[in-house]
C-alpha cells in the first residue's frame, strides 16, 4: 500500500501494463476499428487514427496516469482534489463525472456487442462448415435481430464483469490478463498468416495502408479521433482509476508508449485478418457493425482445425472484452465506494444493473428488432450512443483534460509526477498545452460547423 492511502496497489509493473493493456485492447480493436476502417474508405483513415495515437493519445494517456497516481481516488474525487490542492475551481471535476457517465453509457452497449461475441464462441464450437457470404450475413442479422440469445448473453457477459469488479480487480483479473492478452496476440498473428495465404491479402493491404486522401473529410478525421482515445480507453476515467492504483515507481512514459504500441498492432493485425476474408467473399467493406461476424465464421469454415480455432478465437476476444469492460465499471464504482463509502460489491450489482437496463435498448435497437426502426438523430439506438460517446464527451473531455493539465495545474508538480528528460517534458508540456487542444477543437468544431 501506498503511503497515505486505502487502497492497495497493482502488484507489479508487468501486472499493470497488462491491465492497461487488457482495458485498451478490446471490441474497439477487433470489432471496432476495422468496421471504421471501413466504412471511412481504408488507409486515409488508418494514417490518422495511427497519428492521433501517438502524437495526442500517448501524452493523454501520461496525463491521466499521472492525475489519477497523483489523486488516487475516483476520476472524480482526483480531479476534485488535485484541482483544491491547485486552487482551481472544482468545476474541473465536471472532467471526472463526464467520464464516469460516458464509461457507463459506453459499458452499456459495449456489454450488447460483447455478448455477441460469446453467442459466437458457441455458435463457432457448433461449426461454420459450408458457410458462405450470404449464409453468414443472415446467420447475423438473424441472430441480432431477435431478443432472446442477444439479450441472454448480454445479461452474461454483464453478469461477468460485474463478477470480476465485485471481486476486485487484483486477485482474478491480474493473473487473467496476463495469460490472456499474449493468447489473443498469438491467435491473431495465426489468423493473419491463414488470412495472407488464402485470402486476397495484397488488396487488404493497398486498402489498409495505400491513403487516398480525396477520402478524408472531416467527418473521416473526428471518427479517427474518436476511434483513437477509445481504443486506448482514454478520457472516460478508465486510465485515470487505473492510475490510482499505480506504483510510484513505475515510470509513466514509456508504460503509456507501451500500451499505445500493443493497442494499434493488434488493431492492425485485425484489420489484416478480417480485410483479406472480405475481399475474397465480397463482403462489402464498409458493411459495418456486423463485419467481423459476417467475414471471419466463412474462414473459420473452411479451415483445416476451423472449428476450434473460430472456438479459441472468439473466446479470446470475449475475454479481452471482459478486461476492457471491467475498466468501464469500475469508475463508477470506485466513486460509489470512496465517496458514499458502499461496500464494492453492492455497487458493482447496482451499476452493472443499471448499465445492463440502458444496453436493453441498444441490443434491441438492432434492425429487424423491436426498437429496429427508432431513430435518435438519424440514427440506431447503438448507434447514437456511440456518437455521443466518441464524438462528443471523448474529444470535449481529452480537451479539457489537456488544458487543466497545461494551463491550471502548476508545471513542477507534473515533472516530478512524470520524470521525464528535460527534451521529453518540453516535448509532452507543448502537445499538451498547445497542440491537443487547438487538433481536438478544431477537429470538433469542424464536424460541429460544417
Ligand atoms: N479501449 C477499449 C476497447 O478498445 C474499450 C474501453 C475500455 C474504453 N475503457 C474505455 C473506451 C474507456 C473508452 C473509454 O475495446
Amino acid at each position: 500500500m501506498a503511503a497515505g492511502s486505502d487502497q492497495a496497489n497493482w502488484s507489479s509493473r508487468w501486472t499493470f501494463i497488462m491491465a492497461a493493456v487488457g482495458s485498451a485492447v478490446g471490441l474497439g480493436n477487433i470489432w471496432l476499428f476495422p468496421f471504421k476502417a471501413g466504412q471511412s474508405g481504408g488507409a486515409a483513415f488508418v494514417l490518422v487514427y495511427l497519428g492521433f495515437s501517438f502524437l495526442i493519445g500517448v501524452p493523454l494517456l501520461m496525463t491521466e496516469l499521472s492525475l489519477g497516481r497523483r489523486g488516487r481516488m475516483s476520476p472524480i474525487g482526483s480531479m476534485k482534489k488535485i484541482a483544491a490542492e491547485e486552487k482551481r475551481s472544482p468545476l474541473w471535476g465536471l472532467i471526472g463525472w463526464s467520464g464516469v457517465l460516458g464509461a457507463f453509457i459506453i459499458l452499456s452497449f459495449y456489454s450488447v456487442v460483447g455478448g455477441w461475441t460469446l453467442a459466437y464462441m458457441v455458435k463457432a464450437a457448433m461449426g461454420f462448415q459450408g458457410l458462405d457470404a450470404t449464409a453468414a450475413t443472415s446467420l447475423f442479422t438473424d441472430f441480432i435481430g431477435h431478443a432472446t440469445e442477444p439479450l441472454v448473453s448480454h445479461a452474461i457477459f454483464m453478469g461477468i464483469t460485474m463478477y470480476i469488479v465485485a471481486r476486485g480487480v487484483q486477485g482474478g483479473l491480474e493473473k487473467a490478463v496476463s495469460v490472456m492478452m499474449p493468447a489473443l496476440f498469438g491467435l491473431l498473428v495465426l489468423l493473419v498468416a491463414y488470412a495472407a495465404f488464402t485470402g486476397a491479402f495484397a488488396d487488404a493491404l493497398a486498402f489498409l495502408f495505400t491513403p487516398d486522401f480525396g477520402k478524408l473529410t472531416p467527418a473521416v478525421v473526428i471518427d479517427a479521433l474518436g476511434q483513437s482515445f477509445f481504443s486506448l480507453s482514454l478520457a472516460m476515467g478508465s486510465i485515470m482509476t487505473y492510475g490510482a492504483y499505480l506504483n510510484r515507481d513505475v515510470k509513466i512514459g514509456p508504460s503509456a508508449l507501451t500500451i499505445a504500441a500493443a493497442d494499434s498492432t493488434v488493431a492492425l493485425l485485425a484489420g489484416l485478418a478480417i480485410f483479406p476474408i472480405v475481399f475474397q467473399f465480397g463482403i462489402s467493406a464498409s458493411g459495418g457493425p456486423g463485419l467481423v461476424f459476417m467475414s471471419l465464421p466463412i474462414a473459420f469454415g473452411q479451415m483445416p482445425g476451423g472449428q476450434i480455432i473460430g472456438t479459441l478465437f472468439f473466446a479470446l476476444l470475449s475475454m479481452a472484452a471482459i478486461t476492457s469492460s471491467i475498466s468501464l465499471l469500475e469508475p463508477a464504482v470506485s466513486y460509489l465506494e470512496h465517496r458514499w463509502k458502499v461496500d464494492r460489491k453492492k455497487s458493482a450489482l447496482t451499476i452493472a444493473a443499471a448499465a445492463f437496463a440502458l444496453g436493453v435498448l441498444s441490443a434491441l435497437g438492432q434492425e429487424g428488432n423491436m426498437l429496429g426502426n427508432v431513430r435518435i438523430f438519424g440514427q440506431s439506438i447503438m448507434d447514437a450512443k456511440g456518437y455521443l460517446t466518441n464524438n462528443i464527451m471523448m474529444p470535449l473531455g481529452g480537451m479539457f483534460t489537456a488544458l487543466f493539465v497545461g494551463w491550471f495545474v502548476s508545471r513542477k508538480a507534473m515533472a516530478d509526477e512524470l520524470a521525464l528528460t528535460d527534451a521529453q517534458f518540453r516535448f509532452w508540456y507543448t502537445i499538451v498545452r498547445y497542440v491537443a487542444p487547438i487538433a481536438v477543437f478544431l477537429v470538433f468544431l469542424s464536424v460541429t460547423v460544417l
